[in-house]
């Protein structure tokens, strides 16, 4: 199968999964503290990871997986093609707000950002992107958002970061325009991407990032560590995704 049929099925699946996972909201599902009562995994997240890597390993069967509920394979190195999902991002706000929460699924191929999805399932919203060919919502072009600075900015930073007062998070936040908390990761890098935030900082997973960094990637948006290096797509970061002026203030007010 080439990349272009693998694409329209990987949108075509996770259209029909976030149909399902929105009705399954609405039934009975388990839900579990994993390291903490502000860390939650529901039944629901697992059989979506389950069915995600069937669905991938049916369409691209010599594929790595690293998905976050552990049914994906054990990766140690970027090399051919390694999917990497997070079946729900945002569980804590699926659970408390019905709304606010994505699948997102990406492709690296040799290390490249290659495919990132992100689908606000709330808003059956898919922001996908395929590394060179461009960045989309429901099918409309994205279009790189405005290089606007921190000061011009609404930003998004997360929450724990912010309350555990780490490096000059608490600075950035007063220099920027204003501050917004979502809670999923999936959700708050679809309004960097679509201009409606010019940074989102936080410290994440490789599959919070996955995704999302394809589709910034793709529009010229900034993605590093907030010591200017590139993340590693196989460990947690402290990563920004920004404009590049916001990303250059942020080097500024750190360095
Ligand atoms: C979490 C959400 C949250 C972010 C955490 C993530 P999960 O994902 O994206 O906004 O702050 O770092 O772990 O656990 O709901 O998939
Ligand atoms: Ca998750
Ligand atoms: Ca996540």
């Amino acid at each position: 199968m080439d990349l272009e049929e693998i694409d329209s099925a990987i949108q075509k699946m996770i259209r029909q999964l976030g149909a399902a996972t929105k009705q399954r909201r609405q039934e009975s599902f388990n839900v579990k503290e994993k390291i903490g009562f502000k860390d939650l995994v529901t039944s629901v997240d697992k059989d979506n990871e389950q069915f995600i890597d069937r669905k991938i390993k049916e369409l691209d069967p010599d594929c790595q997986i690293i998905s976050e509920e552990g049914f994906g394979d054990d990766v140690s190195r970027l090399q051919g093609h390694v999917w990497i999902v997070d079946p729900i991002d945002g569980t804590m706000n699926f659970v408390e707000q019905q709304r606010r929460y994505a699948i997102m699924i990406a492709l690296y191929i040799d290390g490249q950002p290659t495919l990132g999805y992100i689908l606000d399932v709330a808003n059956n919203q898919l922001y996908h992107a395929w590394h060179g060919h461009g960045a989309y919502v429901d099918g409309q072009k994205l279009q790189q958002p405005a290089d606007s600075g921190l000061h011009d900015s609404l930003v998004t930073i997360n929450g724990g970061l912010i309350l555990s007062g780490r490096g000059q998070v608490r600075q950035i936040a007063e220099q920027a325009r204003g501050l917004r908390m979502y809670g999923s990761a999936g959700i708050e890098l679809t309004d960097v991407i679509t201009g409606r935030l010019g940074l989102y900082l936080s410290w994440l997973k490789p599959w919070d990032l996955a995704a999302g960094r394809v589709i910034a990637e793709e529009l010229g948006l900034v993605v590093q560590n907030v010591d200017g290096s590139r993340p590693d797509v196989l460990s947690s970061n402290l990563v920004l995704v920004a404009t590049s002026q916001a990303a250059q203030d942020i080097h500024q007010l750190v360095n």
